[in-house]
C-alpha cells in the first residue's frame, strides 16, 4: 500500500473540511472518510495481507491518518455549530418595536383621597391623628360620653352587639373617651379618622358601616370661636375658598351647646337649589363644646378646662366632593366608577 494514497485521502478531507459550511457537510465528510466502508478504514483490514517491511509502518500511518481527519472534524464542527448558534439566536431575536400588551393601574379609591385630604388638614392645623377600637364596650361608646343606659339618644345608634356590654362602634367619638383618659389632664388635640357601624337600611344615603373624622381639642380657655375658627378653615380647604359655614343649635349629650354645621352650597353658592333643598346651605357635621359631664368623667376639671368636639362623615364629604349619588358606589369597586379617580391620588 503506497503511503501516497495516505497522504492523498488526508489533503482532499482536510481541503473538503475547510470548504465545509454546515453541519450536514460534516456529517457528510466523516461518512465519507471515517465509516467503515471507507477507503481508509478497509486499509486496517489490509494491514495483515502486506509485506513484513510494509506492515510495520502502516498501522501507525492509517491511524495518524484518521486522527488527523477525526480532529480537524471536530474543530470544523465546534466552528460551525457556535456559529449556526449564533445566526439562530439573531433570526430569534425578540422584536422590541412591537407594542406591549396593555395593563391598567389602579388608583386610590375617592373615599381614600378624601380621608387622606381631611386628615391632611387638621395635621396642618397641628392635631394629631389617633385610633381606637371597632368592637368597643358600652362604658366608651355611650356612657363615658354622657349617654347612660336607659337614654333616649341611643335609639338613634342602634348597631350591632357581641354581647350586652361589647358592641361595633357607633362613631369614632368613644376616642375622646379614650384620648383624655390616656392625657391624664393634659392639653389635646387630635383627630381619629375610622369605621363606624349602626344598623341601618343600606340605601343611596346610608350605609351599616360608614366612617367618621372625630376631632377633640382640650385645653384651658377654648371657646366656641375655636370651633367655628377651625371648621371654617376646614371647609374653604375642603370646598373652596368661596365656602361660608354656619352654626345651628342642635342636641349631642356629649356637647354643650351643641351645633350641626352647614356649608354655603357647594352647587349654587347659596342662592337655592336642588341639590341644598333651596336652602342654600348643606349640613355636612355635628360638634359643640366638651360636655362638662365629658370632661370630667375623663378626669378633667371643667372649672379649669374646657374643649370642642366634632364628627364629620367621610363618604358624606367625598359625595358632595364628588358628586357621588350613591354611597355604595364606594364600596363596590367597580372598576369603571374607580377609574374616573385615577388622576386624583
Ligand atoms: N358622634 C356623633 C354622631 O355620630 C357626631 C358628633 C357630633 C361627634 C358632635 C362629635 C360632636 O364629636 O361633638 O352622630
Amino acid at each position: 500500500m503506497a503511503l501516497t494514497r495516505l497522504k492523498e485521502i488526508l489533503d482532499d478531507a482536510l481541503s473538503r473540511i475547510k470548504e465545509s459550511k454546515t453541519s450536514e457537510h460534516i456529517a457528510n465528510i466523516r461518512n465519507t472518510f471515517l465509516s467503515k466502508k471507507s477507503e481508509l478504514m478497509s486499509m486496517f483490514s489490509m494491514i495483515g495481507k502486506l509485506d513484513p517491511e510494509e506492515r510495520k509502518n502502516a498501522g501507525k500511518e492509517i491511524n495518524d491518518t484518521k486522527l488527523a481527519i477525526t480532529e480537524a472534524l471536530e474543530v470544523k464542527e465546534k466552528e460551525i455549530s457556535e456559529k449556526e448558534l449564533e445566526e439562530k439566536l439573531m433570526s430569534e431575536e425578540i422584536d422590541i418595536s412591537l407594542p406591549g400588551r396593555n395593563f391598567s393601574v389602579g388608583g386610590k379609591n375617592p373615599f381614600h383621597i378624601i380621608k387622606d385630604e381631611m386628615t391632611d388638614i387638621f395635621l396642618g392645623m397641628g392635631f394629631e391623628v389617633k385610633d381606637g377600637p371597632e368592637v368597643e364596650t358600652d362604658l366608651y361608646n355611650f356612657e363615658l360620653l354622657n349617654i347612660p343606659k336607659d337614654h333616649p339618644a341611643r335609639d338613634m345608634q342602634d348597631t350591632f352587639y357581641i354581647d350586652p356590654n361589647t358592641l361595633l362602634r357607633t362613631h369614632t367619638s368613644p376616642v375622646q373617651a379614650r384620648t383624655m383618659l390616656e392625657k391624664k389632664g393634659q392639653p389635646i388635640r387630635m383627630i381619629c379618622p375610622g369605621k363606624t357601624y349602626r344598623r341601618d337600611d343600606d340605601d343611596a344615603t346610608h350605609s351599616h358601616q360608614f366612617a367618621q373624622i372625630e376631632g377633640l381639642v382640650v385645653d384651658k380657655n377654648i371657646n366656641i370661636g375655636h370651633l367655628k375658627a377651625t371648621l371654617e378653615l376646614f371647609a374653604k380647604k375642603m370646598f373652596g375658598e368661596g365656602r361660608e359655614i354656619r352654626l345651628r343649635s342642635s342636641f349631642f349629650p356629649f356637647t354643650e351647646p351643641s351645633v350641626e354645621v352647614d356649608i354655603s352650597c357647594i352647587n349654587c353658592g347659596g342662592k337655592g337649589c336642588n341639590m341644598c333643598k333651596g336652602t342654600g346651605w348643606i349640613e355636612i357635621l355635628g360638634g359643640g363644646m366638651v360636655h362638662p359631664n365629658v370632661l370630667k368623667m375623663n378626669g378633667y376639671d371643667p372649672e379649669e378646662y374646657s374643649g370642642f368636639a366634632f364628627g364629620i362623615g367621610i363618604e358624606r364629604v367625598a359625595m358632595l366632593r364628588y358628586g357621588i349619588d350613591d354611597i355604595r358606589k364606594i364600596y363596590t369597586n367597580d372598576v369603571r366608577f374607580l377609574h374616573q379617580f385615577k388622576k386624583k391620588i
